[in-house]
Formats: C-alpha cells, structure tokens, sequence
C-alpha cells in the first residue's frame, strides 16, 4: 500500500478504479499529508506541485451527466491539497465550466485560477479578459497568461495595469511546443514584470530543459508545466510496459506519478498541470505531489527506457 495515503483512502482508491464508488461531500478524501508546494519566487507565495489543466477535457455543456464527472475531478483536487486550475478561452466552455463548478463547490478560496489571453489588439484583449473573469466568476484571477505568446507587446502593457488595479495577482506567458522557445526567452530576458512561464516539459519532450528552464530559475519566474503527458502519448508507449519496480524508491505507484515525478524533479518547475476529465486518474496525479523524486540515476534510467 502506498504509505503516503491512509487505509480508507486507499479503499477508495481501488473502489474508484473499479468505478464502485463516486466521492461526494461526505466522503471527502483525508490524506495523511499535505500535498507539496513550491514558492513563487515573485512574492513567494506556496502552491502546491500538482494542478489541473482543461484544455478538452472542461468543454462540455450544462448538462449533469457531462458536468458530474468534472466535479468529482475537481473535488479530489481539492481533498489532496491542489489547487492550481489552468484554462483559456481557446477552450470552449471551460472557462465557464470551471467557474460554475468550483461555484456550486464553494471552493473558490481554496483555488488559483489561471488562465489566458488568446486574441489580438488592445481592446479586444480586454474584452476577453473581462468575459474571463465574469465566466469563472474570480476576481481576482491569481494568474493572467498571454496565450501562445499572442500579441505579447500590447497585452503586456494591459496586464501590468491589471496588476496595479489588482485585478489580476500575477503575470504569465506561455508556449507548449519549441517553435515558440526563442520568443519566450527573450521575453524572459526582456520582461521584469514576468512572475510566471507555462512551457511543455515531459519525459518524451525535454527540450525546454535546455535553456527556457534554467533561465526560469536564473531570473526567478515560477513555471507551469503543460502537456506533462505529452497529451496522452507517454502512457500510450508505456502500454505493455512493466512498472520499474525502482520506481518505488521514489514513491511512484503508476506511471502517472512516474512521469509527473519527472517533471517535478526538476528543480525550475513549480507545478504540473495535466488534464483529465477522470476522478480516478486526477486520484492518480495528486499522488505524484507526495513523497520522494527520482534521483539523477533514476532519472537517467526513465529517458533510457523511454527513448
Ligand atoms: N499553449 C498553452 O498555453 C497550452 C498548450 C497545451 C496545454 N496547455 C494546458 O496544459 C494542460 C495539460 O496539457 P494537455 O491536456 O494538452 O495534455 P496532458 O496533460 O499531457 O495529457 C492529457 C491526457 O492524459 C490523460 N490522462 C490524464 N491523467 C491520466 C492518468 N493518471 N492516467 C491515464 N491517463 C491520464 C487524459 O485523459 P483522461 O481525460 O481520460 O484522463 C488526457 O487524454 C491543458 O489541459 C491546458 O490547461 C496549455
């Protein structure tokens, strides 16, 4: 048994994988530990390592059956501890999803909500930013990111005055494949008022560990993580694989945690965010913010195993 979770979580656990049991508000999760947090170097503030995208997964209409199952991904979320939720108006309905869910959760002091700026030219970009925060119902929004690095220049002056007026808490920029590291770097180099990137590191995709993640830790810019399974794609490989069983000395019991551990040993990362529309998998994906993280050694050994 993973000794990071007590015994009536571990039940539900294996009743969650055989899909026996749904989580409600009287059977929330008490977990031994608080999940990990890192500081953003900005304010050093502490968030917690694990958080959830919802590109996809969050796009969905009013309807409970769609809705249903989203919450209980949020809720066990929140009962590990996490807290970091990432969304865009380049996803559909998530936005308003999100807002509406973590609403009628009564969570909302218990989440950072993060999310983006997908458009060109200054009013517009405003305009979408408003509709942001009224569709996830924050005010503030903790973390406010120019989108693909879209219009950058004109966003950025919007957002320093978003900061100033306290609509928003942070300043964010973000890529998720390398045709935009360049950019991004000199933005990196360039932008004091940056207090976060969000950039794709995974297992398989390692190249922003050349140079956008050092930079990050060189100029103190906290940075999610997006894409951690390269949408999908890392478990798709693994599918036959045995689990190492070394990968219990970093208290890995899937390969989820295996590969979000990855991630969160590198040192410049401060939170992970994959996207998923299962409670049994967001169970699966907290537990990477618990215990220990491969060593270099077992770090080599996963980039050997999967290259
Ligand atoms: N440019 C940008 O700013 C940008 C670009 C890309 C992504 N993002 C952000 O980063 C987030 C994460 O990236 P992503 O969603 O593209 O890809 P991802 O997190 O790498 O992969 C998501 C996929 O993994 C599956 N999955 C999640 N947890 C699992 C588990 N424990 N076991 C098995 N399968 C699991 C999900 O399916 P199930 O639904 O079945 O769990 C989904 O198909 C996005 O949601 C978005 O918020 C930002």
């Amino acid at each position: 048994m993973n000794h990071h979770i007590n015994r009536r979580t571990a039940a539900k656990l294996i009743a969650l994988q055989t899909g026996a049991y749904f989580l409600s508000s009287h059977n929330t999760f008490t977990m031994n530990k608080t999940m990990q947090k890192r500081r953003i170097p900005s304010t050093l503030e502490e968030i917690p390592v694990v958080g959830l995208g919802t590109w996809q997964t969050f796009d969905v209409g009013n309807s409970a059956a769609e809705r249903a199952p989203l919450k209980e991904v949020l809720r066990a979320l929140i009962d590990a501890g996490g807290s970091v939720i990432d969304s865009s108006p380049m996803y559909g309905r998530s936005e308003e999803v999100v807002g509406d869910l973590t609403t009628e959760l009564n969570i909302k002091n218990s989440i950072f909500e993060s999310t983006k700026v997908w458009t060109e030219g200054k009013e517009a970009g405003i305009r979408q930013m408003d509709d942001s925060m009224r569709l996830m119902q924050a005010a503030p929004i903790d973390l406010m990111q120019i989108h693909n690095l879209l219009d950058w220049k004109t966003h950025m002056k919007t957002l320093k005055d978003w900061k100033a007026a306290g609509k928003i808490k942070y300043i964010g920029i973000t890529h998720y494949h390398s045709g935009g590291y360049a950019e991004m770097e000199n933005i990196m180099r360039t932008e004091d008022a940056l207090d976060f990137i969000q950039i794709n590191y995974n297992l398989q995709v390692r190249g922003a560990a050349d140079r956008i993640l050092p930079l990050a830790r060189d100029k103190g810019i906290a940075v999610l993580i997006n894409r951690p399974y390269e949408g999908g794609n890392l478990f798709r490989t693994a599918k036959g694989m045995t689990l190492p069983d070394w990968a219990n000395e970093f208290d890995a019991h899937s390969w989820g945690q295996i590969f979000l551990k990855f991630i969160l040993a590198h040192p410049a990362v401060t939170c992970v965010i994959p996207g998923t529309s299962k409670a049994k998998h967001m169970l699966d994906n907290v537990q990477a913010g618990f215990g220990s993280l491969p060593s270099n050694v077992h770090q080599k050994k996963l980039i050997e195993l999967f290259s």
